[in-house]
């Protein structure tokens, strides 16, 4: 009897076709839609291994209806608020993750989001579909550039680092950065890099604010209209880590009052944010609907990863992407 395999998605096709390969007991998801939670809970039941999305919720619920034999969860994300670590961890569970391969997809869509929300690209686009792109003005949608500003990165880890990096051949002045430690290594590539531990500090220097830091207690929700108010008038906001960094409702009217200049949001709450939604129809915010890490190369490797994760942990190895 081979050993149950559950996959909460379709796989991206080169690593479907490997999947399908492998002697497992295959009970995969069909659609390209989450699996709904009373279903992944029927059947994670008797599984022996799991890949899931950050879709999915891993906590003591789902390790329940597992049961014991439940030996390796592989999650197709590098993000892991998803997942209840130390839960998973207490009943030995292996737990593996897709580090490094996103980087430079997130950190490519980083750039992207900044330019678009610094040069005005939404309205830009509109004008000229709405039929508004009369003659050219020397004031008509200018927006800002990167030469001689300071940049403040919130999370200097794997990707924040990638953002500040591309960033530099910009022309930028400043690199701030702020997290739990000082990074020297990280300050070694990125020339431009001064740690500031002081958040509020980077804040009212800072022209650019991205957040590229995980989601953990003590980030969730630390961007309220306080820390809005804290920055320039003209400061361009870029979050591609995750929504729930930011408190929302605080952002839209800090975008409203025009607190700030701009946003760039990869990630929201909830995902998928409803189109009724300020952040949509407001002029200065560009919403994407998470999709940094949405390339081919990079899916088709985060999928690879998740299986390399359970292949070792059903042979007994060390996974080779743990958590
Ligand atoms: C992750 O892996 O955590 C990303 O959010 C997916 O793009």
């Amino acid at each position: 009897m081979y050993p149950k395999l559950v996959v909460t998605r379709i796989l991206p096709p080169d690593t479907q076709a490997r999947l399908e390969e492998l002697p497992f007991e295959l009970v995969q998801w069909q659609q390209d839609s989450a699996m709904p939670r009373d279903e992944l809970l029927r059947a994670v039941k008797g599984a022996d291994a799991l890949i899931c999305l950050l879709t999915d919720k891993i906590d003591t619920e789902l390790l329940d209806a597992a049961g014991p034999q439940l030996k390796v969860i592989a999650s197709m994300a590098v993000g892991f608020d998803h997942i209840d670590v130390e839960a998973v961890k207490a009943r030995n569970i292996h737990l593996g993750y897709t580090p490094d391969c996103l980087t430079d997809a997130t950190a490519d869509l980083t750039v992207l989001l900044t330019l678009a929300a610094a040069r005005r690209m939404k309205e830009g686009m509109l004008a000229g579909a709405n039929g508004e792109w009369g003659t050219w003005r020397p004031t008509w949608l200018c927006g800002s550039q990167f030469t001689r500003k300071t940049v403040g990165i919130i999370g200097m880890g794997r990707i924040g680092e990638a953002v500040a990096r591309r960033l530099e051949p910009f022309g930028v002045k400043q690199t701030l950065y702020w997290g739990r430690q000082q990074k020297p290594d990280a300050e070694k590539r990125v020339v431009t890099a001064t740690f500031e531990p002081d958040l509020d500090t980077l804040l009212s220097k800072s022209d650019y604010v991205i957040v590229c830091c995980a989601l953990t207690p003590h980030t969730r929700e630390m961007f309220t209209y306080d820390k809005f108010a804290k920055m320039k008038k003209s400061a361009i906001f870029v979050n591609t880590a995750r929504g729930g960094i930011v408190k929302q409702d605080d952002l839209i009217r800090a975008l409203q009052e025009r607190q700030i200049k701009a946003a760039g949001l990869d990630v929201t709450t909830p995902e998928p944010l409803p189109t009724d939604s300020p952040l949509f129809h407001l002029p200065n915010c560009v919403v994407l609907p998470h999709i940094a890490s949405a390339t081919f190369e990079t899916r088709e490797r985060m999928a690879s990863m998740c299986v390399d994760n359970v292949e070792a942990a059903m042979k007994n190895e060390p996974l080779p992407f743990k958590l």
